[in-house]
C-alpha cells in the first residue's frame, strides 16, 4: 500500500527500551522462579525483536515458539478480526507460559490469542507488551507487563511496522506525515 511521505521522529530511545527490559525480566524471573521450563510465545511478526531481546535478558529454562497474528495486514486500521496465520509448534497444556506482544492497541489480538492460548490449559499463562495504548482500547484486556504507556501516535520500529515497513528501527519512533493528506 502506497503511503504519503513521511519522517520518524524518535520517541523511546534504543538505550531506554534495553533498561526497561531488565527491569521487566527481573520481574518475570521472580514469578516464574523454580519453573520447570517456560514456553516464551512470540506473537509474529511484531514481537520479533522484543522477544530477542527479553529472553536473553531471562536466565529461566526456556523455550521459545511463535504464533502469527494478523489483523492489520497491510493497512494501518484494525480489522478486529484476528486471524491465526501460523499456529505453535508445541503443546503447552500444564506448562509455564509467557505471551509477548509489541504492543496493544484496541486489544482486539491479545484478548484473541489469550483465549486461544488458555483453551489448551496451560498451568500459567501470563502476557507481556513492550507498548500499551490505552486510550484506544476496545476490548477489555491489559497484558501482565507493559513496558511503556504511549499517547495514541502511530508508532514504529524495534519490530513494529508501518505498512510493512520500518520494523528493522532499533528504537521506537512515531510517524510524521509532511505532506498534506490529497483531497
Ligand atoms: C499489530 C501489533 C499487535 C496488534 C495490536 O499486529 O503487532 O499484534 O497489531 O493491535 P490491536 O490491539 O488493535 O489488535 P499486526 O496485525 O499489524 O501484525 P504484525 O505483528 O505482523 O505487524
Ligand atoms: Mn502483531
Ligand atoms: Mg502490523
Amino acid at each position: 500500500m502506497p503511503t504519503r511521505p513521511y519522517v520518524i521522529d524518535t520517541m523511546i530511545s534504543a538505550k531506554s527500551i534495553a533498561a526497561r527490559i531488565e527491569e521487566l525480566a527481573r520481574e518475570i524471573k521472580e514469578e516464574f522462579q523454580g519453573t520447570d521450563k517456560l514456553v516464551v510465545v512470540g506473537l509474529l511478526r511484531g514481537s520479533f525483536v522484543f522477544i530477542a531481546d527479553l529472553v536473553r535478558e531471562l536466565d529461566l529454562p526456556v523455550e521459545v515458539d511463535f504464533l502469527e497474528a494478523s489483523s492489520y495486514g497491510d493497512g494501518t486500521e484494525s480489522s478486529r478480526e484476528v486471524r491465526i496465520l501460523k499456529d505453535l509448534r508445541g503443546e503447552i497444556g500444564g506448562r509455564d507460559v509467557l505471551l509477548v506482544e509489541d504492543i496493544v492497541d484496541t486489544g482486539f489480538t491479545l484478548k484473541h490469542v489469550i483465549g486461544l492460548l488458555q483453551s489448551r490449559e496451560p498451568h500459567r499463562l501470563k502476557t507481556i507488551a513492550l507498548l500499551d495504548k490505552p486510550s484506544r482500547r476496545e476490548v477489555d484486556v491489559k497484558a501482565d507487563w507493559t513496558g511503556f504507556e504511549i499517547p495514541d501516535e502511530f508508532v514504529v520500529g524495534y519490530g513494529i511496522d508501518f505498512a510493512q515497513r520500518n520494523r528493522n528501527l532499533p528504537h521506537i519512533g512515531k510517524v510524521r506525515f509532511t505532506e498534506a493528506e490529497q483531497a
